[in-house]
């Protein structure tokens, strides 16, 4: 309680430490930690000793670290993560001296909560099994094609949060203060990285084609457009609270499964786990384990098939399944929906008349803007509508990184189409190649891509819908859609505002609503799935003999946010430095590009190499001479000798393919 205070306090008064006062808040800080978890610690090997450890208790062994974790401090993130370490120490050390197995759930399950934490923040992969449950699965998954931590073809999560964090691409928003899950500040590399995706996408799709045309529509509208959309109704996930842990989830994201006994009346043991590639194996063991826990013997019946919250098939089930933050039987509460549209009020008098939500997605102003568009551009079916921007979705568990976000962006195309039979198919299957092969021209892997096509569970308008799904570290996800969409979305708006939004087709002569094909991608997701793509790390011989490790962001050239590194070979030689400086600033007039000056070499090639640069320039002593330079290619390390008045056309080959 009185640390509660405390750390109120002490955010309260953050803005107003100077430096002296900012160091003695630091050291009372990791006075106030280290106290909190050897309380803690304390706490567990003293319940050891007693042999119980009711569940209240357990409540209090993880609630006053995360409680601590989730104040405004800007040490929350490194006080979490060493939160984290010593958890896991913990749990360790009750494990190595084999405690009762509630002890080290218990442990277990405070080390879950800070990590569940620590995800929602940072993006960082929640991953709770334990050693043996880890082996178990990569076991039972080695047969699918999804990543593994040993495989190496995918990289780790961590490595690229880390390196987004390390190189100034993304930071979690207000880290300063207490950040909100959910929400990410790009830096200037990822703000040049994600300019250069919009600007690749509105090329493509937009100011390459003759049918296609742009809109920016508000972000905030009438809210009479998401009532006719069916948004304010409909918009909404299903949610579920572990009552004990207070963690929140998405019911359809987490799956339960049952494993009984063959013998007539046996009993049966209930699992549940977060959605994910090996959930099936991972259920499989957690069931196995729980049915060995409870003294069931075999044999079994096969594990039921894994359903999600909403589907358990009746109350007493339901009050079975156990929560994923505590294994706790009954531990949820009942499924609830939960509208995903952010609220705000318009206007100086706040009240049910002036609400109004943030855009859901970007879609909705493209169909108001239907009619509006097709008159000012004489646009002629079949033709596109394009918008870029920001959508807003009050999302149950962002997770995974900038993968589900609450506020991100959105590339949108509504392509209006005949309402003839038969005509949209062709325009659907064209939509679909046209997105894929766009995707893997700017850089996405190729064995990392797949078509989801759906064949259920369509809304009652949508004739066809396909999903490219990404091999992403955490699993294979959507990453974008393409959708048939009929005239429903015409229709209600039509229907919503009392307007006409229906075409003439002159050489037709007839008017009729059109249908639509909607590809619909996100820009953050888009970013994520490209530095996926681009990421590794290889062993490259060192400059003193053996080998090192080299990260290398492989980036599409046209996608690196710096373009070319112009380095003088020693920065202490004025003619040298000026020589490349004029080089550098006759560049930058073109392209993004970096002067680097400070240390070797071969350190400020892997700087470029870790952000994705794909050509750096060195001048040499040479280059006073004869005026050449030394172009290094990012991905093979081989250097040219040129002359510095072919390096522009060098690069706009290379970059720009002209
Ligand atoms: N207008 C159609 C529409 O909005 P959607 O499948 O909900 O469809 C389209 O969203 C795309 O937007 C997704 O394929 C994904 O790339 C991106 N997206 C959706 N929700 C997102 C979120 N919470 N965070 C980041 N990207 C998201």
């Amino acid at each position: 309680m009185c640390q509660w205070a405390f750390i109120q306090y002490s955010s309260q008064n953050l803005h107003h430490r100077g430096t002296c006062g900012g160091v003695a808040m630091h050291l009372v800080w990791d006075l106030l930690f280290l106290i909190t978890v050897m309380l803690n610690y304390a706490c567990i090997l003293g319940l050891r000793a007693s042999g119980r450890l009711s569940l209240p208790v357990r409540r209090f062994v993880a609630a006053p670290v995360t409680r601590m974790c989730s104040t405004d401090t800007h040490e929350n993130l490194a006080h979490l993560k060493a939160s984290i370490e010593v958890a896991g120490s913990v749990v360790r050390e009750l494990k190595a001296a084999a405690a009762d197995k509630d002890e080290v759930k218990a442990a277990v399950d405070a080390l879950l909560v800070l990590k569940a934490e620590l995800s929602a923040l940072d993006g960082t992969p929640v991953d709770v099994r334990s050693k043996t449950n880890k082996k178990k699965a990569s076991k039972a998954s080695a047969t699918a094609s999804e990543p593994s931590e040993e495989d190496g073809v995918c990289p780790r999560m961590e490595d690229l949060v880390n390196l987004c964090k390390r190189k100034g691409f993304i930071f979690p928003s207000s880290e300063i203060y207490s950040p909100f899950s959910g929400f990410f500040d790009y830096g200037p590399l990822g703000t040049e990285l994600k300019n250069n995706i919009r600007q690749a996408w509105w090329r493509e799709f937009v100011q390459s084609r003759e049918d296609v045309v742009g809109l920016d529509s508000s972000i905030i509208s009438s809210p009479a457009i998401w009532r006719a959309s069916g948004h304010v109704d409909g918009f909404s996930d299903p949610m579920v609270d572990c009552k004990e842990s207070k963690l929140r989830y998405r019911a359809d994201q987490v799956f339960w499964a049952k494993l009984e006994q063959q013998k007539e009346g046996g009993s049966a043991v209930y699992v549940s786990v977060m959605e994910a590639d090996d959930m099936q194996a991972t259920a499989q063991a957690a069931a196995e384990k729980k049915a060995k826990e409870a003294g069931f013997i075999g044999p079994f019946k096969p594990l039921s098939a894994l359903k999600d919250l909403t589907e358990a098939a009746d109350t007493d089930e339901y009050a079975r399944i156990p929560s994923p933050a505590t294994g706790q039987e009954g531990g949820l509460t009942a499924p609830r929906e939960f509208n995903l549209m952010f609220q705000t009020s318009v206007g100086a008098v706040e009240g049910g008349s002036s609400v109004a939500y943030l855009r859901p997605e970007t879609a909705q102003g493209i169909f108001t803007n239907f009619a509006n568009v097709q008159r000012t551009a004489r646009m002629k079916v079949p033709f596109g509508i394009a918008q870029v921007g920001k959508a807003f979705r009050n999302e149950i568990t962002p997770r995974n990184y900038i993968f589900r976000s609450r506020e991100f962006e959105q590339m949108e195309i509504e392509y209006f189409v005949s309402d003839k039979e038969g005509e949209w198919e062709e325009h659907y299957k064209r939509w679909l190649e046209d997105s894929w092969s766009w995707l893997l021209r700017i850089g996405l892997r190729e064995d990392m891509l797949f078509r989801d096509v759906k064949s259920g569970g369509l809304a009652h308008y949508a004739k066809a819908c396909t999903d490219i799904t990404f091999r992403f570290p955490f699993g294979t996800q959507e990453l974008m859609g393409v959708a048939a969409r009929g005239n429903y979305d015409l229709t209600v708006h039509a229907n919503g505002s009392g307007e006409k939004l229906d075409y003439f087709d002159q050489a037709e002569e007839r008017r009729y609503l059109p249908h639509v094909i909607e590809p619909s991608i996100g820009l953050d997701r888009l970013l994520l799935a490209l530095l996926t793509s681009a990421y590794h790390v290889e062993d490259v011989p060192a400059a003193k003999g053996g080998t090192e490790k080299r990260t290398v962001l492989a980036l599409h050239p046209q996608m690196a946010p710096v373009k070319v590194a112009v380095f003088p070979l020693v920065n202490n030689k004025a003619e040298l430095t000026d020589k490349a400086r004029a080089l550098f600033s006759t560049l930058q007039k073109r392209y993004s590009c970096e002067f680097d000056t400070s240390g070797a070499i071969g350190r400020r090639y892997r700087r470029a190499d870790e952000i994705g640069t794909p050509y750096c320039i060195t001048v040499d002593f040479c280059s006073l001479d004869d005026d050449t330079v030394t172009v290094r290619d990012r991905d093979s390390m081989e250097q040219v000798r040129m002359a510095i008045s072919d390096v522009p056309a060098f690069l706009s080959k290379k970059i720009d393919g002209v």
